[in-house]
C-alpha cells in the first residue's frame, strides 16, 4: 500500500549549501512498501503518483506540521539492569565519576544485576526504552551491549539487543562494546585481551550479532595498544570500527581509529590537534555526547576546530545508567545547541543523516527516494522549536516502514 504524507513542512535532510536541511514549505512525501517513493512540493504530489504509477491509497494530511526523518540514536547503552541513581545523588553533591567507579561504582556497578537478570527481564527492560526512544522520535537506535563482559555474556546481550528491537517496533543496530576489564580479570588482563580480540570478535562477526565494535579508550578503561589489539581484529573480521575517546584523557586512540578508517569517534572532550586532522582525511564522524558531558561537568569538546576541520558532527544520547540515563534526542539537541555551541541545523543533521553515516548506514536520516519510510511528524513549524520548547515532547506521531 502506498502512503501519501501532505501539507507539509518537509526537512528532507539531503540539502546543500544555504539550505542544509532542504526545506520544502508546501511539501509531500509518498511511501510505499516500506520505502520513500517521492519527495516533493504538494501540488506536485499527484502528477508524480501518475508518473510513478503508484496509488495513494492513504493519504495522511498533516496540517502544515514539520515532517522530518526518524531520528537516528547511534550511541546507546540501553541494554542493562539494576539502578545507579544513588551515583547520581553522589555526584549532585560533587563527587565525580572517576571517583565513583574507582570506588566500586560505575560500569562495575552495572555488572552485577545485568548478570543476574534473565534473558526475559533484560529483554522487558530493553523493550521499555527502546518504546521511550521512539515516542520521542527515534526510529533507529544503535545499542551497545557492554555490561556483562563475559564471552558468553556479551554473546547473550547482542542477541537479547535484536530481539528488543523487533519487539519495540524500532529498527536496532546491535554493537560490541568492550566496555572495561572486569575486576575478576584485573589480574590477567593480557589473557582477557587476548581473549577478546580472538575469540569475541571473531565469534560475534561470524554468527552476525553486530556490524561494529566499540572500545571504551580512557582513563579506567582500555589502553591504546589494547584497544589497537581489538579494533584491528574488528577490521580483519569485516566489522565496523568506532571508539570512546577523550571522554576523561587522551590516550592517542583517536589517531589510531583514524587510522583505521573508523566509523565514528565518540565522546571527544579531550583530542589534539594532530588527531582533529587525521580524522578529518578519514573522513571519521565525530559523535557528541552533550547529555553525558553536562551530567559529568566535564568541558565540552572543541566543536569549533571539529567544524573548521570540516568534521561530521553528530549527537547521540548515550543513553546508559551512568552518565547519562535519558533516551531523549531533542533534548540532547538542546544541549547540542546551547552548550556544544552546535548550530541547529547541525543538531538536528547530526540525529539524522550524520548520525546514519556513524553507523555506517545511507538508507536513513534522510527523505529521499529509496530511504527507509521512517518519518516523525512534529508538532512544530520550525526546525528551531525542538530545542527550543527543550523538555516538551512535540512529536505528532512516528512512522516506522
Ligand atoms: O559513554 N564511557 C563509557 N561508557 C558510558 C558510561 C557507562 C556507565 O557509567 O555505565 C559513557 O559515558
Ligand atoms: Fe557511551
Amino acid at each position: 500500500m502506498a502512503s501519501l504524507y501532505h501539507r507539509a513542512r518537509v526537512m528532507t535532510c539531503a540539502g546543500t549549501g544555504v539550505d542544509p536541511l532542504g526545506m520544502i514549505a508546501d511539501g509531500a512525501v509518498l511511501c510505499e512498501a516500506g520505502r520513500v517513493v517521492w519527495v516533493g512540493p504538494d501540488e506536485d504530489a499527484d502528477a508524480a503518483c501518475r508518473a510513478l504509477d503508484v496509488v495513494a491509497e492513504e493519504r495522511i494530511d498533516l496540517g502544515g506540521r514539520l515532517l522530518t526523518p526518524g531520528l537516528v540514536d547511534c550511541h546507546t547503552h540501553a541494554v542493562f539492569a539494576g539502578d545507579r541513581s544513588a551515583e547520581f545523588a553522589l555526584r549532585a553533591r560533587g563527587a565525580s565519576y572517576l571517583e565513583i567507579a574507582a570506588a566500586g561504582g560505575g560500569i562495575a556497578a552495572t555488572l552485577v544485576p545485568t548478570r543476574a537478570a534473565s534473558d526475559a527481564d533484560l529483554q522487558r527492560l530493553t523493550v521499555d526504552r527502546l518504546v521511550a526512544a521512539r515516542a520521542t522520535g527515534t526510529t533507529t537506535i544503535e545499542v551497545k551491549s557492554g555490561y556483562d563482559l563475559t564471552v558468553a555474556g556479551e554473546l547473550r546481550l547482542l542477541r537479547v539487543i535484536a530481539r528488543a528491537g523487533a519487539q519495540a517496533g524500532v529498527n536496532v543496530v546491535p554493537t560490541l562494546l568492550c566496555h572495561v576489564i572486569p575486576p575478576e580479570r584485573k589480574a590477567d588482563r593480557d589473557v582477557y585481551v587476548r581473549e577478546l580480540a580472538g575469540v569475541l570478535v571473531p565469534t560475534v562477526a561470524a554468527d552476525g550479532l553486530a556490524s561494529a565494535v566499540d572500545i571504551y579508550c580512557d582513563e579506567g578503561a582500555f589502553t591504546r595498544d589494547e584497544s589497537e589489539l581489538v579494533l584491528r581484529a574488528a577490521r580483519d573480521a569485516g566489522l565496523g570500527v568506532k571508539a570512546h575517546v577523550g571522554q576523561f584523557s587522551d590516550q592517542g586512540a583517536a589517531e589510531l581509529c583514524a587510522a583505521l578508517g573508523a566509523l565514528s569517534v565518540d565522546h571527544l572532550e579531550q583530542v589534539s590537534d594532530a588527531a582533529i586532522a587525521a580524522l578529518a582525511a578519514a573522513g571519521t564522524v565525530a559523535v557528541m555526547l552533550p547529555g553525558a558531558c553536562v551530567q559529568l561537568r566535564l568541558p565540552p569538546p572543541p566543536v569549533e576546530k571539529l567544524r573548521a576541520a570540516g568534521i561530521p558532527l553528530a549527537v547521540a544520547s548515550d543513553l546508559n545508567p551512568g552518565s547519562s540515563y535519558s533516551s531523549s534526542l531533542p533534548l540532547q539537541m538542546w544541549m547540542a545547541t546551547t552548550h556544544f555551541s552546535m548550530s541547529v541545523e547541525e543538531a538536528w543533521l547530526g540525529v539524522t543523516r550524520v548520525a546514519a553515516r556513524a553507523l555506517g548506514l545511507s538508507d536513513r536520516g534522510l527523505l529521499a527516494p529509496g530511504a527507509r519510510a521512517d518519518l516523525v511528524a512534529w508538532n512544530a513549524e520550525h526546525p528551531a522549536a525542538i530545542p527550543y520548547q527543550y523538555g516538551a515532547n512535540l512529536v505528532d506521531r512516528v512512522i516506522v516502514a
